[in-house]
C-alpha cells in the first residue's frame, strides 16, 4: 500500500525513481507520480492515474534533469483516484513537495487553521494538508542551518495519525527530509547517494547499507551525509545494516507471473524456513530468536494469535496443531478487532503476531497494545527488519524470500510450516512423546519433496480451471485443520479471479451455505487422510445429491475405486501435521489458473495491497 521512493545523489533522479516505483508496484496502487528539484531550483511534478506505464509515457514529454527527487505509488484513502490527489503533493505556496504513506487523522482541523493563513488545499487529500503544514512551519523558521529539518519537525508535532514521508523544499535544493510514525520508511546508503523507500525493495542492491527508521524519527539527508533525530530534536545514532538483496529473487525467471513463480518456489521456501531448526535428537524444533527459555515457555498457559488475511488463516490452522501437540489453549484474533476489544487475558498469556510483511498496521497496533498491557509478544514474519520484527520481544523469521505477487502463496505455506514447528517445539516441552515428535520431524523433512510432487498437479488443475472458468460462485469446504485451508482457498480465488467464493467448515455447510448449492456453484472439498475422512466424504455426497459439481483434494491411496467426488485431485499421502500445507498448493494453482483464464491481473489484483499500512 502506497510506495515511497526518494533519491539524492549525482545521477539523474527520474530513472532511479521510476525503477524504484516499479520495484514497489507489488505493494498495490492506483496512481503514481514523481517530483524533482531542477537545476534552476524549481520543483517539477508529474503525476497520473493508472499503471506506471502511463506515468512513464507522460514523463517522456518531460526533460527532468534533477538529481534529487521523490516518487510515489498511491493507494487511495482520502479522496478519489485522480491526478490531483496523486503524489507528490505540492504545498499551496509551491515551496514544499511531499510524498506520504499513512493517514493524517486530524487533517480537517489543520486544514482550517492553514486556510485562515492562506494555505488552501486543491486536492481532497490529507497529504496536501501535511505539505501545507510543513510549508507554513518552514516559512516561520528563521533562516539558519537546519531550517528545513526544523520546519518538518515542528509540523509533525501537530500531526495525529500515521506517516512515512519524504519531503523536498524549493529553498533547500540539496536536501531531503524523511520521517516515520507507524508507516515504514527505510534509508538506503550507497556511494555518495542516498535513497528513502517504503521497503528495501525500492532501492535493492543500489544501496550498500540500510537504516530502518523508528517511529518518531526524522532523517535529514544532505549531499554527502545524513543524520537522524527524534521529534524532540535528540540525535540518534544510525544502526546501519548491510543490504542483502538478490535481484534474481524479484524477477520472474521465465514464469509468466510472479504468483506462479512463487507457488513453484514453495519446496525451496519450505526448506529454507526449516533449515537448521530441528533438534539434534530428531524429535523437536528450536528457534534462535524466541528469547524465551524452555522454562518460560512451559509457563505459558494460553496463546493469542493476532493477524490479518491469510496470516490469520495460518494461525487458525496452528490452533489445531498447538492444541493437539502442546495442549495449550489457543485463540486466534483479527488483529484489527483485538486492538480495540480490551479482551481480558491471563498473566501467562503469550501473544503471537503473524504477518508476512511485518508492516500490517492492524497487526503492529495489536502487538503494541499487547505489549502496553505487559504481555510478552512474539512475531512470525517474512519481513526482515520490519516494524513487527523489531518491536516484538522475540520471533521467528519465515525465510521465504521476497514475495512480489500480492496474493500470498509461499508466505502462507511457510507460516504454516513455522507454526507447525512451533507447535512441535511447545509440545516436546510438555507432553508430546519422543516417538510422536520424531514422526512429525520426519514428516516436515519430507515436506519439500512432497510439495514438489504436489506441484505436478499443475496441468490437471489448469484443465480444471478451463472447465470452471465461467463460474460465478464456489464453495470450499474442509474439517479440522483443513477448514482454515478451505478459507484460504476461497480467499485466493476471490483475490485473483474475482469469483465469489466462501470457505466453510464442511459440516457447518448444512446451516446455511447449502442453500447456495446448485449446478452453478461447485464445491471443493479438502478430503485428506485421517479420522475425518469418512465424515467429509459424507458431506461430499450431501452436495452431490443436490446436483452440484464436487472436486475433492484427497490423499493418494485413500480413494481407490469409484471416485467419491466428480473430480479428484490426488496429493501425496502424508502425516496429518503437514496435510494443510500440501492441500494448499492445488488451491493456489486453481486460483491462479482461474485468474489467468478470466483475464485478471493475478500479480496485482484490483484494489488489493500487499502491505496494508492503513487501518
Ligand atoms: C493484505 C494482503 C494479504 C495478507 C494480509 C495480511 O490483505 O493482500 O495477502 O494476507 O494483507 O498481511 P501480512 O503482511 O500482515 O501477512
Amino acid at each position: 500500500m502506497c510506495g515511497i521512493i526518494g533519491y539524492l545523489g549525482r545521477k539523474r533522479a527520474k530513472e532511479i525513481l521510476l525503477e524504484g516505483l516499479r520495484r514497489l508496484e507489488y505493494r498495490g496502487y492506483d496512481s503514481a507520480g514523481v517530483g524533482t528539484v531542477e537545476g534552476d531550483g524549481s520543483l517539477a511534478v508529474v503525476r497520473c492515474v493508472g499503471p506506471l506505464d502511463a506515468l512513464v509515457e507522460k514523463l517522456s514529454g518531460w526533460n527532468l534533469a534533477g538529481t534529487v527527487g521523490i516518487g510515489h505509488t498511491r493507494w487511495a484513502t482520502h479522496g478519489a483516484v485522480t491526478e490531483e490527489n496523486a503524489h507528490p503533493q505540492l504545498s499551496a505556496d509551491g515551496s514544499i513537495l511531499l510524498v506520504h504513506n499513512g493517514v493524517v487523522e486530524n487533517f480537517a482541523s489543520i486544514a482550517i487553521f492553514l486556510a485562515e493563513r492562506g494555505y488552501r488545499s486543491r486536492s481532497e487529500t490529507d497529504s496536501e494538508v501535511l505539505a501545507n503544514l510543513i510549508a507554513y512551519h518552514c516559512a516561520k523558521e528563521p533562516p539558519q542551518q537546519g531550517r528545513f529539518l526544523d520546519g518538518v519537525r515542528r509540523a509533525l508535532l501537530h500531526v495525529r495519525g500515521t506517516y512515512g514521508i519524504a519531503v523536498l523544499g524549493k529553498d533547500f535544493p540539496g536536501e531531503m527530509v524523511g520521517a516515520r510514525s507507524s508507516s515504514p520508511l527505510v534509508l538506503g546508503v550507497g556511494d555518495r547517494e542516498f535513497f528513502l523507500a517504503s521497503d528495501v525493495a525500492g532501492f535493492g542492491s543500489r544501496a550498500r547499507d540500510a537504516v530502518f527508521l523508528n517511529d518518531g524519527e526524522l532523517v535529514h539527508i544532505r549531499e554527502n551525509n545524513f543524520s537522524i533525530c527524534t521529534l524532540g530534536r535528540e540525535l540518534v545514532e544510525a544502526a546501519l545494516e548491510a543490504v542483502e538483496w538478490q535481484e534474481a529473487l524479484v524477477e520472474k525467471n521465465g514464469y509468466p507471473h510472479f504468483m506462479l513463480k512463487e507457488i513453484f518456489e514453495q519446496p525451496q521456501a519450505l526448506e529454507n524456513a526449516m533449515r537448521g531448526r530441528f533438534s539434534a535428537d530428531g524429535s523437536s524444533a528450536h528457534f534462535g530468536g524466541l528469547r524465551m527459555s524452555p522454562r518460560e515457555l512451559r509457563q505459558v498457559d494460553r496463546i493469542v494469535f493476532c493477524a490479518c488475511g491469510s496470516a490469520r488463516y495460518a494461525c487458525l490452522a496452528a490452533e489445531y496443531a498447538i492444541e493437539r501437540f502442546a495442549r495449550i489453549p489457543v485463540e486466534v484474533e483479527y488483529a484489527s478487532e483485538f486492538r480495540y476489544r480490551n479482551a481480558p487475558m491471563d498473566r501467562n498469556t503469550l501473544v503471537i503476531a503473524v504477518s508476512q510483511s511485518g508492516e500490517t498496521i492492524d497487526t503492529l497496533s495489536a502487538l503494541r497494545e499487547a505489549k502496553r498491557k505487559g504481555y510478552r509478544v512474539l512475531a512470525v514474519t517474512n519481513g526482515v527488519g520490519s516494524s513487527i520484527a523489531r518491536e516484538a520481544d522475540g520471533g521467528i523469521y519465515q525465510h521465504a524470500g521476497p514475495e512480489i505477487g500480492v496474493a500470498g502463496t509461499k508466505s502462507f505455506t511457510t507460516q504454516l510450516c513455522i507454526l507447525t514447528m512451533l507447535a512441535l517445539y511447545l509440545g516436546r516441552l510438555r507432553d508430546l512423546s519422543f516417538e510422536e515428535g520424531a514422526e512429525i520431524v520426519q514428516a516436515l523433512k519430507d515436506l519439500p519433496r512432497l510439495a514438489e510432487e504436489t506441484l505436478r498437479l499443475d496441468e490437471a488443475i489448469r484443465a480444471l480451471a478451463v472447465h470452471y472458468a465461467s463460474c460465478q460462485s464456489m464453495l470450499f469446504l474442509g474439517r479440522q485443520s483443513l477448514f482454515p485451508i478451505a478459507l484460504e482457498g476461497a480467499l485466493k480465488l476471490k483475490e485473483v479471479s474475482y469469483v465469489h467464493a466462501e470457505g466453510y467448515a464442511a459440516a457447518e455447510m448444512k446451516h446455511g451455505p447449502i442453500a447456495l448449492i446448485s449446478k452453478d456453484c461447485p464445491a471443493f472439498f479438502l478430503a485428506c487422510d485421517g479420522p475425518m475422512l469418512g465424515k467429509i466424504q459424507a458431506n461430499v455426497q450431501e452436495v452431490r445429491a443436490r446436483g452440484a459439481d464436487t472436486v475433492a483434494i484427497a490423499c493418494a491411496g485413500t480413494c481407490e475405486g469409484e471416485p467419491f467426488a466428480n473430480r479428484v485431485l490426488t496429493i501425496p499421502r502424508s502425516h496429518p501435521a503437514i496435510q494443510p500445507i500440501l492441500a494448499t498448493i492445488p488451491l493456489q494453482l486453481f486460483a491462479y489458473h482461474m485468474g489467468v483464464f478470466r483475464d485478471c491481473n493475478v500479480d496485482r489484483p484490483r484494489n488489493l495491497a500487499k502491505s496494508v499500512t492503513v487501518e
